[in-house]
């Protein structure tokens, strides 16, 4: 039976009410009401689509090198990119990529009161101060909340807990080498830029279209001068050292040759440490196989792992929890040879 309209406006804000008391009693911060303008659904949409930005002379290009690349050999399930529909990802608009997708998952049937939660806790672990460097504006479709005066995204709550994260273990990200496997449309390295000066941050991909988005996605940001979102014919020929690698919920979705190549990939350019967020704890692939054994056999030990919501009451009511793993290579100075990837 379907409420009426004075009803659900009266169960809605008390619904909200309660939201806002629970936020309040559980991250102890003086939040007031989130302001919702869509109240039915309780998330705003700024900016249902943008424009499209992708360059299609360049993503032609890196769909023909990477076919040529022994990457392409081992595409896994999830992450199948159709030859002969080259215009299409997944469940990807390519003018709202932000928005709910294979990329990053919004909200996705997720109380409103978890992602308050989620925004709050966000906020309260911030202990590095990087929200004064970096904002949500709700472009390319991404699902927001706002809360007193600050826009709040998956995208944004996300990349604060793994940057303040990294923070806490690594002693700074200024001026090192960073490298995002699988970096999807850049979330995580845009907002690495906002909040350094690094000149050295780098996006590699094994999907075409990804790669593709990644690169609009950073000219937008008008961030291409300080990172560069590589081809698989570039990452073969990059040949600096790496400070730091990133892996969020890319390894999960691959083929265990594809993780195996990218491991042999790191060792090469003497990666010091990586950060992996994978979709399943272990950390393993999403068909169940242990990352733990491949990454040791590739000179990575785990330094340090740890909840993405630490406090388990937030965790129950947060958008996605998940686990965090900080992996240092065994030998920092060593190049072994590069990884072959040997199954199709
Ligand atoms: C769930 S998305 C995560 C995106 C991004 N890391 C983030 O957290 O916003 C998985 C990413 O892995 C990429 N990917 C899939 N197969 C890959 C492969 N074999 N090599 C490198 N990246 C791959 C996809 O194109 C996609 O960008």
């Amino acid at each position: 039976m379907s409420m009426k309209h004075g009803q659900s406006q009266h169960f809605l804000s008390r619904v909200t009410l309660r939201v806002g008391r629970l936020a309040r009693e559980l991250v102890g911060l003086r939040a007031e009401r989130p302001t919702v303008s869509r109240a039915t659904e309780g998330v705003l949409f700024p900016q249902p689509s943008g424009p499209y930005i992708i360059d299609d002379d360049e993503l032609r290009q890196i769909i023909c090198e990477n076919n040529k690349h022994p990457l392409a050999k081992v595409t896994g399930r999830v992450w199948k990119q159709d030859p002969a529909m080259p215009g299409n990802l997944k469940d990807v608009n390519l003018k709202a990529f932000r928005g709910d997708n294979a990329f990053v998952w919004q909200t996705r049937g997720a109380p409103l009161s978890n992602f308050v939660v989620s925004a709050l806790w966000a906020e309260r672990k911030d202990s590095h101060q990087l929200l004064r460097n970096t904002h949500e504006d709700g472009a390319f479709g991404v699902e927001c909340l706002q809360i007193l005066n600050r826009l709040w995204s998956r995208d944004l709550i996300d990349s604060l807990l793994e940057m303040n994260f990294l923070l806490d273990h690594i002693p700074t990200l200024e001026g090192k080498t960073v490298v995002d496997v699988g970096a999807g449309y850049g979330r995580l390295l845009t907002r690495m830029a906002d909040v350094t000066e690094s000149t050295r941050l780098y996006g590699v991909d094994g999907v075409a279209m990804s790669t593709a988005i990644c690169r609009a996605y950073v000219r937008y940001r008008q961030q291409d001068h300080r990172i560069g979102v590589l081809s698989l014919k570039e990452a073969d020929e990059f040949d600096d050292a790496i400070d730091l690698a990133i892996n969020v919920h890319s390894f999960s979705e691959m083929h265990i040759e594809a993780v195996r190549f990218w491991l042999g990939w790191l060792r090469c350019r003497s990666t010091r440490w990586l950060f992996i967020v994978p979709n399943r704890p272990g950390p393993s692939l999403n068909d169940g196989t242990d990352l733990l054994p491949h990454l040791d056999e590739y000179g990575f030990e785990l330094e340090v792992s740890a909840r993405k919501y630490s406090d388990q009451t937030v965790g129950d009511h947060s958008l996605f929890q998940g686990d965090y793993y900080l992996f240092r290579s065994r030998e920092e100075t060593h190049r072994p040879q590069e990884a072959r990837i040997n199954s199709t």
